[in-house]
This record gives C-alpha cells, sequence and structure tokens, in this order.
C-alpha cells in the first residue's frame, strides 16, 4: 500500500519538475532559426540565442507572417557583434497550440528568417506554407515594444541558461544599462516606447522567474518526501 502510494507521489513529483528549456540559435550562420522547429509542452521555455547581426524574433499568426501577431512576443532589435549574445530572449510556452515566428529586420522573414514551435501534425499548416506565404509580404513589420518575454544572461560556456534570482529583476535592455553586458543586447531602435514600455515585462519576467524558483522549490519537495516515503516504507 505504502509502495504504491510513494510510486503515485513520485509520478506527481515528476510530473511537476519537468518542464524544459528549448534552446533556439538566431542568425547562427545564416538567415535561420535553428532549429526552425521545436515541440515544446505548457511550462516549457523556448530561449532564443542571437547571434549576430541585427536579428528579431516576433510572433505571428499563421495567416499573416512577417506581420506582429497581437499579444504576441517581440524580443526587439539585437544586434550581436559577436555570437552568441551575453543575453538571451526566454519566452514560456502556455500550451501546445502553434506559435509561429519571424525575424522583423529588413528582409528576413521573406529571405525564410521563419519557425514554428509545435507545427500542426496534420493540415496544410505547416512552416513550408508559412515560409512561403512569407515571400509574398511587400513589408515586414514590428511592434513597438518589446514584449512577451524575459532576457535572461547566457553562460558563455555552457548554453544551459541561468535561473533569474528573484522576480521582476530583469528588464529591457534599454531600460537597465547595467543588464546589458554587451552592445549586441542594445534594444535602443525599439523606439520611443521603450521607456513608457517598462511597465509590462518586468510582470512576465516575473511569471518566468517564479516558475523556475517553484520548480526548485517543488524539487527540493520532491527530495524530502522521497526520502520521508523511504524512511515509512
Ligand atoms: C550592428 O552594429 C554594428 C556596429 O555596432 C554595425 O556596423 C552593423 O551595421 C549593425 N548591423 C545591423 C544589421 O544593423
Ligand atoms: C488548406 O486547407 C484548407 C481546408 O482544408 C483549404 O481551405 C485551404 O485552401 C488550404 N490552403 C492551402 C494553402 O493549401
Ligand atoms: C528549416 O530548417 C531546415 C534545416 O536547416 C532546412 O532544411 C529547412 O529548409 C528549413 N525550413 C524552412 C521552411 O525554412
Ligand atoms: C568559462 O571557462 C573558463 C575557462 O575554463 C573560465 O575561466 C570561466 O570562468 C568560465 N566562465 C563561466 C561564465 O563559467
Ligand atoms: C552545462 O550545465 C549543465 C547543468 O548545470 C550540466 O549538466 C552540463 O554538463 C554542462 N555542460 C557543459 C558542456 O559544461
Ligand atoms: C538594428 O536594426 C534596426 C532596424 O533596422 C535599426 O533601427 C537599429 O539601429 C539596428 N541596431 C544597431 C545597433 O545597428
Amino acid at each position: 500500500m505504502s509502495m504504491i502510494r510513494s510510486l503515485v507521489v513520485s509520478a506527481l513529483l515528476a510530473s511537476a519538475v519537468s518542464a524544459k528549456t528549448i534552446e533556439v540559435k538566431v542568425g547562427d550562420g545564416g538567415l535561420t532559426y535553428s532549429p526552425n522547429k521545436t515541440t515544446a509542452d505548457a511550462g516549457d521555455e523556448v530561449a532564443f540565442i542571437f547571434y549576430p547581426q541585427n536579428h528579431t524574433v516576433n510572433q505571428a499568426s499563421f495567416s499573416n507572417p512577417c506581420r506582429p501577431q497581437k499579444d504576441g512576443f517581440f524580443s526587439g532589435f539585437i544586434n550581436s557583434t559577436f555570437g552568441p549574445a551575453s543575453n538571451q530572449f526566454v519566452i514560456t510556452v502556455k500550451d501546445t497550440s502553434p506559435i509561429w515566428f519571424y525575424c522583423g529586420q529588413a528582409a528576413h522573414c521573406q529571405a525564410g528568417m521563419v519557425g514554428v514551435i509545435n507545427e500542426p501534425k496534420t493540415g496544410n499548416k505547416t512552416l513550408e506554407a508559412f515560409a512561403s506565404k512569407a515571400k509574398t509580404v511587400s513589408k515586414s513589420e514590428n511592434p513597438s515594444e518589446i514584449a512577451g518575454g524575459v532576457f535572461r544572461p547566457l553562460n558563455k560556456n555552457n548554453s544551459t541558461s541561468i535561473p533569474v534570482p528573484s522576480p521582476g529583476s530583469s528588464t529591457y535592455p534599454s531600460g537597465s544599462p547595467a543588464a546589458v553586458s554587451t552592445p549586441g543586447t542594445s534594444a535602443s531602435n525599439s523606439g520611443s516606447s521603450s521607456t513608457s514600455s517598462s511597465t509590462s515585462t518586468p510582470t512576465k519576467a516575473g511569471d518566468a522567474s517564479s516558475l523556475s524558483l517553484k520548480s526548485w522549490i517543488v524539487a527540493a519537495a520532491a527530495v524530502v518526501a522521497g526520502t520521508a516515503i523511504y524512511i515509512v516504507v
């Protein structure tokens, strides 16, 4: 009986700590996202790591490539003079519905700099279809404000991300020069809105960082619970 209970508890704890971070390289050796198709579960993070030169990652809807989706994410322009840029842009995936994205620089989107998280398994909404529609878009557009993600320092020896220690500590590069360690992370081109926008992202940053704190707490609880169950059994 107690063994069954311990198995159930272990399974629950395992599912609670399984969120992962998926890395996507932006502009590493060309106008590409690498990989350009990824699969993520709800709660997983996707970390965009920026290479030279000056790219963005913007969410779009399938039917409207190279144009920002309302309430979608936008990294701002990250002009990395050498790669990878010291800050990565990290989004948290809320569910398994498809997330389409593109680079808003010049004609990068039209040239195939597009990607998808959770491409539909059936039907004709494929990345290839999105990319071919993108070719026909006359001009890419960008939102005026960075949104929908958090900047997180990259450990250059190891592409594993470093958890943000406290909610709200991460902010726009333009709003917090101290958070930027290379010129590559400048987002000054996000326009006049960058000052006014500095109220929205810290909330989202808080969500992401409290999630990782929660994961640690749950992991710690798992160890304690596991030990307790072991003693009882
Ligand atoms: C990125 O910045 C460098 C100088 O910091 C500049 O020479 C280069 O043209 C910029 N690249 C783009 C694509 O804006
Ligand atoms: C995709 O499928 C839908 C419905 O099956 C159809 O209406 C649409 O024309 C198709 N689009 C393309 C690009 O083939
Ligand atoms: C996605 O990336 C793969 C591997 O680099 C490439 O072969 C493919 O053409 C890309 N797909 C699109 C639609 O750009
Ligand atoms: C990276 O590795 C070098 C050499 O092993 C070491 O000196 C440096 O402290 C490391 N940097 C980080 C951020 O871990
Ligand atoms: C990167 O960090 C992870 C987690 O700390 C560790 O498991 C992995 O071995 C590291 N990789 C390298 C190449 O140092
Ligand atoms: C990056 O590109 C944007 C849009 O073309 C431009 O406004 C900005 O000045 C560029 N940034 C740098 C540092 O060159």
